[in-house]
């Protein structure tokens, strides 16, 4: 039985959750999985005050007392996940957006690996499919294999045409996620993610020390001397690739001071 959970970020349950809905039934009905939605409006999620003490001591020193942990803890106990808004001004909506600042230090120290993430958009008119593919970033830094996320596009009230289409695309996006769900979990990185990787942890490796919550992190997972965040096995050209990062960056990030 595979877990999913929906994150979603609207104060309205109108045409976001109604995406949200058709998307976990279509995955449900399949079998096998079992599903739950979390609205964002139903947790205290506070506003980041930019102390940057989860990025240098650790999350644990974050001044804010609202219910990040719950949130997260929801995460590491899903093998998929979701993150759903509505397109407020060509953006994410300011509570996704909100909620998304609280996992800021996740970004440094990654962690979702294995897992599967998708994002949803909902919108009016115009400007979501970048939204999408922004959620859809921020599902691969937080470590997600990520399946393309969908957009649907309905004005008030939603007309049958519009929901026929919404419908098709929500369909579509269904089985595309439920094909990720169950493949397996520790893909081959692509040379873009072992390029970000390699980067990420010589230039930590080289700049910072112990002092630094990022440095032990990586230290302590044995990342400074892994081939990728998880055993994999690369081939000869992304082994050659990954080494040739390591060597540029460390040099790169050596001569910053010159
Ligand atoms: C503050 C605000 C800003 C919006 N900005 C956009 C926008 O830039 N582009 C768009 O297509 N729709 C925009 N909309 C429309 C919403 O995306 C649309 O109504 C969506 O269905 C809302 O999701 P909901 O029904 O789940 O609340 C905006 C709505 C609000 C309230």
């Amino acid at each position: 039985m595979k877990k999913v959970t929906a994150f979603v970020g609207t104060a309205r349950k109108q045409h976001t959750y109604y995406a949200v809905r058709r998307f976990l039934d279509g995955l449900k009905s399949l079998g096998d999985v079992e599903y739950e939605i979390v609205g964002l409006t139903d947790y205290r999620v506070d506003l980041c005050r930019g102390c940057k003490n989860c990025f240098r001591k650790g999350e644990e020193f974050c001044p804010l007392k609202d219910d990040r942990d719950v949130l997260i803890e929801k995460m590491i106990t899903s093998d998929g996940v979701v993150f759903a808004t509505p397109n407020y001004s060509y953006q994410v909506s300011g509570l996704m957006k909100v909620f998304l600042d609280r996992l800021g230090f996740v970004f440094h120290r990654p962690r979702f690996f294995g897992k599967t993430f998708t994002s949803i958009v909902a919108q009016g008119i115009y400007g979501g499919s970048k939204i999408v593919k922004y959620l859809d970033f921020v599902g691969m830094g937080l470590g997600f294999n990520v399946v393309k996320g969908s957009c649907t596009t309905a004005l008030d009230p939603m007309s049958e045409k519009e929901r026929e289409k919404i419908d098709s695309i929500v369909a579509g996006h269904s089985k595309r996620f439920r094909a990720g769900l169950f493949q397996p979990q520790y893909p081959v990185p692509s040379l873009f993610k072992l390029f970000g990787f390699r980067a990420a942890r010589t230039s930590m490796r080289v700049m910072l020390d112990e002092t630094s919550r990022d440095f032990t992190y990586y230290r302590d997972k044995g990342w400074f001397e892994a081939d990728y965040f998880y055993p994999t096995h690369l081939g000869l050209l992304k082994k050659a690739t990954g080494g040739l990062v390591d060597s540029i960056t460390a040099s790169m990030t050596s001569n910053r001071e010159c």
